[in-house]
């Protein structure tokens, strides 16, 4: 019997995953770092108003860590990003259980939701940009509770202008529901606390959360409140009146159009003279301050604290699935899930 059918008539070992790195780079020098581990965003060089060069954004010096990466530096979260209350929702008549994997709920896409997951990647040529990657997969039909096979992408691309537009699509064969996002912690000094950074974000809305950081169903007005963003605000200052730090979705002035990118929100760093603009066609944003962190070692043996980075992660409203007054993230077979959101790191205006 040939090698290869007597090692699988013993059941052959999957081979190891080995993730990889891809680089990103425009005529300016402005890089971003990929790996195929969680589709992630591991490196953002961008220069200062002194000409000097730093990566903007929080993570791991190997992309093989970005598989285990348990605080999500820079990865692709799905199928549905944050919380769904008790890991279960009701769909087409049914009741699905998804892993638990914080206490009782369902968080970020379960223990082995896209973040864990090494992606196939392919080199894109893509006019007008510097550069262009795609990383898909195919999530299973019953891949942690979720109903339907999905196939998912997500497209990298730089441009000549230091953004970083992210696309994401995915279909489906069954009624099952997505959220896709970004999970990448900004500080736009290169490092040490980001509670100097001011914030802008385009929202009059957020939505009120209970102990366990899931949505109450109240929209809360910024107006009046510490939350509130429509002018720019400096973190630390923020978070002298909130001390549990921001962890919320900011509901975002009404897109345009259809899918149309808007300017949504602004962080600026005043000390190295760099601004990061959000442009995204998705209806929320959650701001997390990295609230959790604590001692964690990143790249280059630094230990990140609590608030060393800024997570802006564009996406559909939280545990839309168990609240029938926010709307829906419902992918239904036929259909495809389009979202885009694009970073830019340049300086500040
Ligand atoms: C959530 C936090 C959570 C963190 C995990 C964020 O997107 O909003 O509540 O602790 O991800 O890294």
């Amino acid at each position: 019997m040939p090698d290869d059918a007597s090692s699988q008539s013993r059941g052959a070992e999957r081979p190891p995953e080995i993730a990889r790195r891809y680089t990103l780079r425009n005529r300016r020098g402005t890089t971003a770092v990929l790996t195929d581990a969680g589709a992630s965003l591991m490196e953002f060089w961008s220069v200062d108003r002194n000409g000097g060069w730093a990566d903007v954004v929080l993570g791991h010096d190997a992309p093989q860590a970005y598989l285990h990466n348990d605080n999500y530096f820079g990865c692709t979260v799905g199928r549905v990003a944050n919380r769904i209350s008790l890991s279960s929702f009701e769909c087409s008549g049914a009741r699905h259980t998804l892993t638990a994997n914080e206490g009782e709920h369902h968080l970020h896409g379960g223990a082995g939701g896209f973040s864990s997951r090494l992606w196939r990647a392919e080199w894109l040529d893509l006019p007008g940009a510097a550069g262009a990657l795609r990383f898909s997969l195919r999530s299973a039909d019953g891949e942690e509770g979720y109903p339907g096979n999905l196939d998912v992408s997500v497209t990298y691309q730089l441009d000549e202008q230091d953004g970083l537009l992210i696309e994401y699509q995915a279909s489906t064969d069954k009624t099952t529901p997505v959220n896709l996002t970004n999970h990448s912690y900004w500080n736009l000094a290169g490092e040490g606390s980001a509670l100097g950074h001011t914030l802008q974000v385009q929202a009059g809305e957020y939505l009120e959360v209970d102990a366990a950081l899931l949505p109450t169903g109240r929209r809360l007005a910024v107006a009046g409140d510490a939350f509130d963003f429509r002018y720019p605000l400096r973190l630390g200052d923020v978070l002298k009146q909130r001390p549990a730090g921001v962890d919320h979705c900011f509901v975002l002035n009404a897109a345009p159009r259809d899918n149309a990118l808007r300017d949504v929100a602004l962080l600026t760093d005043h000390s190295s003279g760099r601004s990061l603009q959000v442009a995204t066609t998705e209806p929320c944003l959650q701001v997390y301050s990295g609230n959790v962190l604590d001692r964690v070692e990143g790249k280059s043996g630094r230990l990140y604290a609590q608030h060393s980075g800024i997570c802006l992660e564009a996406q559909g409203y939280i545990n839309a699935p168990n609240r029938p007054e926010f709307p829906a993230i419902w992918l239904q077979p036929g259909e495809v899930y389009r979202q885009r959101t694009r970073y830019r790191c340049a300086l500040a205006e």
